[in-house]
């Protein structure tokens, strides 16, 4: 049977523009290619889990706009349930992101509808109780990311944070968080520590497990009284890693609550992310199961 995970976080249009070299400051540059596409960390994550092979439940909030409503059906296509989707007055979350040649990417966030997200209903609670796992970002109020860790918490559900955008972390999120999934610029952000391995070294202060995304170089298991473990990545040509780390979280979900051991789990959740950023998008670049298997190497 599939098993279940809760996401709580960010719905956003995402308003991209593919342009060989990103202008700086002052500058005009002309792009090749405009494209509307649906994204969001928390969607993101969800679309990636339920692809994956789970069944979802996304906590999250659109606006009463145009785009609220072709993000709604977008997750609805994808097979996420959107029954705990709340629609408010105002906006819909939007990212501002140019993807240059080299598939990288800068992006500004207008938080819209996402900033309603700081109380939990009891449906809401009763879902995460009911969840293998529950998926948490940042894109969200910091009040909503907490409560929902710590009604995971309660529930004994296992909690993976993506700290993404980064922010300082209050100690109470980290003590109901079990994994942290932060990349190297957000690990480096959360301890001062450039290097990875002692930022995740440093972190496990507070928390029991962390993965650090390290994008083309794979990335990095630590756990308490373990040896760390790197994983490495597929060497593939990317086009858009917009939502690389979000397929990554999603898969890695999936596979954990398949029981299996975290770097295993990472190394299939790496495949699924080589494949996403060779595709335009965040979630519409994002595989399916039988695609991760075949790209990780998994027979049935
Ligand atoms: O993580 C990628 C996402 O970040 C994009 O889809 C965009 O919406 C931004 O929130
Ligand atoms: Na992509």
């Amino acid at each position: 049977t599939r098993p279940h995970i809760a996401v709580l976080g960010s719905i956003n249009m995402d308003l991209v523009a593919y342009v060989a070299k990103a202008p700086q400051r002052g500058e005009t540059v002309t792009g090749r290619e405009f494209r509307t596409l649906p994204g969001g960390k928390g969607a993101n994550q969800a679309v990636a889990a339920a692809r994956a092979g789970a069944t979802v439940s996304m906590i999250g909030a659109v606006g009463n706009d145009t785009f609220g409503t072709q993000l709604r059906s977008a997750l609805d296509h994808s097979g996420v349930d959107t029954d705990l989707l709340r629609t408010v007055e105002g906006p819909s979350g939007t990212a501002h992101i140019v993807v240059d040649d080299d598939g990288g990417n800068a992006i500004v966030v207008i938080p819209g509808a996402n900033d309603t997200l700081t109380t939990l209903s009891p449906g809401d609670t009763a879902e995460i109780a009911s969840a293998a796992a529950l998926l948490l970002q940042l894109e969200i109020p910091m009040e909503g990311v907490l409560a929902a860790a710590q009604a995971a918490r309660a529930a004994g559900v296992r909690t993976i944070l993506t700290p993404a955008p980064a922010r300082p972390l209050p100690p109470e999120l980290l003590a109901a968080t079990d994994l942290l999934l932060p990349n190297e610029h957000e690990a480096a952000a959360l301890t001062g520590l450039p290097d990875p391995a002692d930022a995740a070294r440093a972190l496990l202060d507070q928390v029991p497990e962390v993965v650090v995304t390290l994008g083309a170089a794979g990335s990095l298991y630590v756990a308490r009284g373990a040896e760390p473990v790197t994983v490495p990545a597929r060497r593939v040509t990317a086009v858009d890693t917009t939502g690389a780390g979000d397929t990554f979280a999603g898969a890695l979900a999936v596979a954990l609550c398949e029981g299996n051991y975290l770097p295993q789990a990472a190394s299939w959740a790496s495949a699924a992310s080589a494949l996403s950023v060779q595709r335009p998008g965040a979630a519409a670049s994002m595989p399916y199961r039988t695609e991760i298997d075949t790209e990780a190497g998994v027979t049935a």
